[in-house]
């Protein structure tokens, strides 16, 4: 463990990589929008030892914490108690110590995906196709919010197309999802193209052909760019798409939710946004 938080109401994001992280910065921007006093760090774990190094920190009187790569799955299975979402999710990016000494675990990434892309940038999903590139630990908090609006499809494209399968069958009880590998798009049109590879980590898009683009097709990425587009919102603006959004937003989304689940208060979360984003976005 790299760093400790040091104050009475504390909270932290765990994780590793984690310096990074936009968190701390975030909650202690909604503190100040709600005259709250915590402590809010960044904290690298160990890649081998999370469960102890979590304990640590729940023996220190950290009140709760976000949890993210690697170890929103680890952070599920010691869970002593999950919310509905986490359980379907199947990981978790919000823990809370309780008082009687239980872990709560929830997952706040579904939430905080679907209010960015519904409230704040007005997309639909009901009777749209949609399209999943990916399907990593990132896309499984998306998938049972996203089937419970009714799109008219949802497909999951991944290079390995097992895992893509192994995904879709998780998750047959909350609806039909169709799998393929990037070599079988180019057929049909889908109106919302969302990138959840780690190719970002890379600055690369993934090799999508851009005839998958109708005239309204939206393209979200997961990643974000403070200072410049990500490689796939710089592919989708070159190919066309109607909007070429990232997830700037769902990140302060998933923290508000975070947030309510900590202190019970919602905060506002357009300011935020606005604040956080250094370049221009159209
Ligand atoms: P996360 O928890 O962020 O989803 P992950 O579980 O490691 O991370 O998943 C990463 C996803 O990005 C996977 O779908 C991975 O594809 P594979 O299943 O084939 O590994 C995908 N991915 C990683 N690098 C990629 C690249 N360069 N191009 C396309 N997809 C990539």
């Amino acid at each position: 463990m790299e760093s400790q938080a040091a104050s009475a109401n504390r909270y932290a994001v765990v994780g590793n990589p984690v310096s990074h992280s936009l968190s701390p910065q975030i909650h202690h921007a909604f503190a100040r929008q709600t005259n709250l006093s915590i402590d809010y760090s960044a904290i690298k774990l160990a890649l081998d030892n999370f469960n102890l190094e979590l304990r640590d920190l729940q023996k220190l009187g950290l009140k709760g914490v976000n949890v993210t790569i690697p170890f929103k799955r680890q952070a599920w299975e010691i869970c002593d108690h999950l919310s509905p979402r986490a359980d379907d999710a199947g990981a978790v990016n919000t823990l809370v110590f309780r008082e009687d000494g239980d872990i709560a675990g929830d997952n706040t990434d579904g939430v905080g995906f679907t209010r960015d892309l519904l409230d704040n940038h007005h997309a639909l999903i009901k009777h749209r196709a949609i399209l999943i590139l990916g399907a990593g630990g990132a896309v499984r908090g998306l998938l049972a919010p996203l089937l419970s609006l009714q799109p008219d499809s949802l497909t999951i494209a991944n290079r390995t197309l097992k895992n893509a399968e192994i995904l879709a069958d998780d998750f047959r009880d909350s609806g039909d999802i169709k799998v393929c590998s990037y070599n079988e798009l180019g057929r049909d049109k889908f109106d919302l193209i969302i990138n959840a590879t780690a190719a970002s980590l890379d600055n690369e898009a993934p090799p999508i052909p851009e005839n998958i683009l109708g005239i309204n097709s939206i393209c979200y990425d997961m990643m974000y760019g403070i200072d410049s587009p990500t490689a796939f919102v710089s592919w989708a603006q070159r190919c066309g798409a109607s909007r070429a959004l990232d997830g700037l937003g769902m990140l302060v989304e998933q923290a508000a939710e975070s947030f309510f689940i900590w202190h019970g208060v919602r905060v506002k979360t357009a300011e935020i946004i606005a604040g956080l984003r250094t370049y221009q976005e159209n």
